[in-house]
């Protein structure tokens, strides 16, 4: 994919030098907006969900996208997804809160947490949320729930860990041996055998590899372990499921030079294994899900910001940002590439060599690292990209600098869906004993 073309599928495009977003100059959003803010466009999110849509659709009807809510949980987007008709995997009671309070209906939730704790399971059952489970041990806890509650039990699920893990870094790798996630196959039978006994109806089976999959083929086997595991549970239970969750993970290109998941390849690799199970054991009342965070929303959003300071320190030249880790952690966490282009493209003058830095006082405060672009000054507004996917949520209040703003742009609009926080909000939620006042 040439270039340009590649900034075009994350509504990217220069015009007379200045860097356009969803039709929008970037220039124009920073003077109204400040920076650093992050700037989500909803064309996109909108078109990537339809496109996985219609890939699942045209292979399997009966198919579920549960958007991952971790990777990005702003009520807007989330209205935005559930508008699109996505159903949604949350991760934690917080989660389900502002999925409920964004008008989802609890039927559309999935429950993957781990570690979970009883009033994580008295939440999820009072809000007649699906749990899936993560550990054997959780089912008598969950049962004493429901029992608790009088509420009758309905449908379980587990988390399978097939052994194989795929991800752009290992902590992005959730399945394998030392991996704390799910229930081994070995596990898997006592575990539906007792939710079976404990009074459960229906059932659904869950299994994720990891995050940040770019080659299809990564998935392939893990999905024919997981398959044979479904069919084991089959045989030997005669449980019929009521749907199969083949999680998420799917990548996006977050380098020039990097090429789309291909979606052709996904459907061979991951789709249509499970549809063929499906078809050849006349099970088609089964529900198909995947679990996709990143790749339905990493590309609708930029984070714009400002360079404050260019420093020379006699061997290497730093662009200082106003965005550091507090604001977007992925490039220290784990040495994750985020393209970083000028808002005012410079044609003319010498291209150098630039550590794109923010202002935590940390070395390791880098988000972009030996950057080659034309010479930079003070006051220039960059645009780092791809950040609509584990940006915002990630971000913290480190060294005391409050959390920025988002806008929302549809179309020819522009919103506000997050005010910055203020240097009261740094303060709001402590108390102070009455010796130190
Ligand atoms: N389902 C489950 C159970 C998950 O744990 C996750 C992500 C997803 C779905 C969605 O994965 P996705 O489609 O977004 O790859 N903070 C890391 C990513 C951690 C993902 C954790 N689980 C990052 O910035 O790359």
């Amino acid at each position: 994919m040439n270039y340009a073309d590649w900034l075009k599928r994350k509504g990217l495009e220069y015009k007379d030098k200045v860097l356009y977003f969803a039709g929008q100059s970037t220039l124009n959003l920073i003077k109204t907006y400040g920076t650093p803010i992050y700037v989500t466009n909803e064309q996109i999110i909108r078109e990537r969900y339809r496109s996985l849509k219609e890939l699942l659709s045209r292979v399997y009807m009966k198919n579920d996208i549960h958007y991952a809510v971790k990777a990005n949980s702003n009520l807007s987007l989330l209205k935005i997804l559930n508008s699109e008709g996505a159903s949604f995997d949350c991760t934690s009671r917080g989660e389900i809160y502002i999925c409920l309070k964004a008008g989802i209906s609890s039927d559309k939730i999935i429950y993957t947490g781990n570690m979970f704790t009883d009033e994580d399971f008295t939440f999820a059952v009072k809000n007649n949320i699906l749990v899936n489970l993560d550990s054997v041990s959780q089912l008598k806890r969950l049962v004493l729930v429901y029992d608790r509650l009088g509420k009758e039990k309905e449908t379980i699920s587990f988390r399978i860990n097939p052994e194989f893990g795929a991800g752009h870094h290992k902590h992005t790798v959730t399945a394998g041996k030392d991996i704390k996630f799910g229930i081994l196959e070995e596990q898997a039978v006592e575990a539906y055998r007792k939710a079976k006994e404990s009074g459960f109806k229906r059932f659904g089976i869950h299994q994720h590899i990891g995050s940040g999959i770019i080659n299809a083929l990564d998935f392939a086997n893990p999905v024919e372990k997981y398959i044979s595991i479904v069919k084991k549970l089959i045989e030997t239970l005669d449980i019929e499921f009521e749907f199969i969750d083949f999680g998420g993970g799917l990548g996006i290109p977050y380098r020039p030079d990097e090429e789309p998941l291909d979606l052709s390849d996904y459907e061979k690799y991951v789709v249509e294994p499970f549809v063929e199970l499906l078809s050849k054991g006349g099970r088609s009342n089964i529900t198909i899900k995947i679990e996709p965070g990143r790749f339905l929303v990493a590309e609708s959003t930029i984070l714009l910001t400002q360079i404050n300071t260019i420093k020379n320190n006699g061997f290497k030249l730093f662009a200082g940002i106003d965005a550091g880790f507090n604001t977007l952690i992925r490039p220290v966490l784990y040495n994750s590439y985020h393209h970083i282009i000028p808002c005012d493209l410079k044609e003319k003058g010498n291209e150098f060599e630039y550590d794109i830095v923010g202002p935590i006082c940390e070395s390791g405060d880098v988000l972009g690292k030996e950057r080659k672009l034309k010479e930079l000054k003070e006051k220039d507004n960059l645009a780092i990209l791809d950040t609509g996917a584990y940006g915002y949520v990630m971000s913290s209040p480190y060294n005391s600098r409050p959390r920025p703003a988002e806008i929302l742009i549809n179309e020819n609009s522009i919103y506000e869906i997050r005010h910055a926080e203020t240097l009261e909000d740094l303060i709001n939620a402590q108390k102070v004993p009455e010796h130190l006042k």
